[in-house]
């Protein structure tokens, strides 16, 4: 862990009154990987999230994005900074269509006025939202409203909206979950190529561990709002205190 972390998570510690929901949790997100963060249900890892995004803010401890304090930011100026974010119940503008839902995602780039990127999207914003919605197998549903898609669709419009303001960091909170096989390996082929061919880093959070497995670079293993271990895949598929803790219980896919 030499180089410039993009992103450096130390000491965060988060209380929701008496509840400690993330404690003291330190780990380090290297450019162009992808990171996931798993642990069982409640172990603080949508908290940590929110933290990155600026929907929560920490107790204790600070974030910083490529060497940058980010901890007195706000939410809406990390699309700015070059981050992005799925949520882990969908978020999207169930009466527009696809097309405008992505069309949206290059608005918060700072475009123009929202009225007119609509009616009138300028040739990059369109052609940039229409490459991502083929990449997504949108393509071919840019004038359905959002709310008449199923619900996988609905979750790879989200991505796409989120790819949309071109980020440096993508934030992904259970983008699998609710997804059939075939939805997955696309998700999955769409990550890998975004990290390696386009650099992106992915921070995910994530239930589904063959996904998880398949694509993460680099797992940092939370419960109860401690981080239990940090290692590649192999390392921690053959950690005792993750089977213990959350993968030998029988917590795929749920
Ligand atoms: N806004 C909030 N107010 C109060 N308590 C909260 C809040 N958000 C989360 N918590 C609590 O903090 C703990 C950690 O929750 P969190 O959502 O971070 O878990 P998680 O690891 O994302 O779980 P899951 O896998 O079920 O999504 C839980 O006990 C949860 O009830
Ligand atoms: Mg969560």
């Amino acid at each position: 862990m030499s180089t410039n972390p993009i992103l450096a998570i130390s000491g965060l510690t988060v209380r929701f009154g008496g509840l400690t929901a993330v404690d003291d949790l330190s780990f380090q997100v290297q450019p162009g990987q992808i990171h996931a963060l798993i642990g069982p249900n409640g172990a603080g890892k949508s908290t940590t999230f929110n933290c990155v995004s600026r929907y929560y803010d920490p107790s204790e401890g600070s974030i910083t994005l490529a060497g940058a304090d980010i901890t007195q930011r706000n939410a809406a100026e990390m699309a700015r900074l070059g981050v992005a974010r799925t949520f882990q119940n969908l978020e999207l503008f169930s009466e527009l269509t696809v097309e405008e839902n992505a069309l949206l995602g290059t608005y918060s780039r700072g475009a123009r006025r929202l009225g007119q990127l609509l009616r009138r999207p300028d040739a990059e914003n369109r052609d940039y939202a229409h490459h991502l919605l083929e990449r997504v197998g949108l393509i071919d549903f840019l004038d359905h409203k959002a709310n008449s898609l199923d619900f996988g669709r609905q979750k790879m419009l989200e991505l796409a909206r989120a790819l949309a303001i071109r980020p440096k960091l993508l934030l992904l909170d259970e983008p699998a979950a609710g997804l059939r096989n075939r939805e997955i390996d696309k998700l999955d082929r769409i990550l890998t190529e975004l990290a390696s061919k386009e650099g992106m880093t992915v921070l995910l959070v994530e239930h589904v561990m063959q996904l998880v497995m398949s694509i993460s670079h680099r797992i940092t293993v939370m419960s109860f709002g401690h981080k239990i271990a940090e290692g590649t895949p192999a390392e921690i598929r053959a950690d005792e205190r993750v089977i213990e803790a959350y993968l030998g219980k029988g917590t795929e896919n749920e």
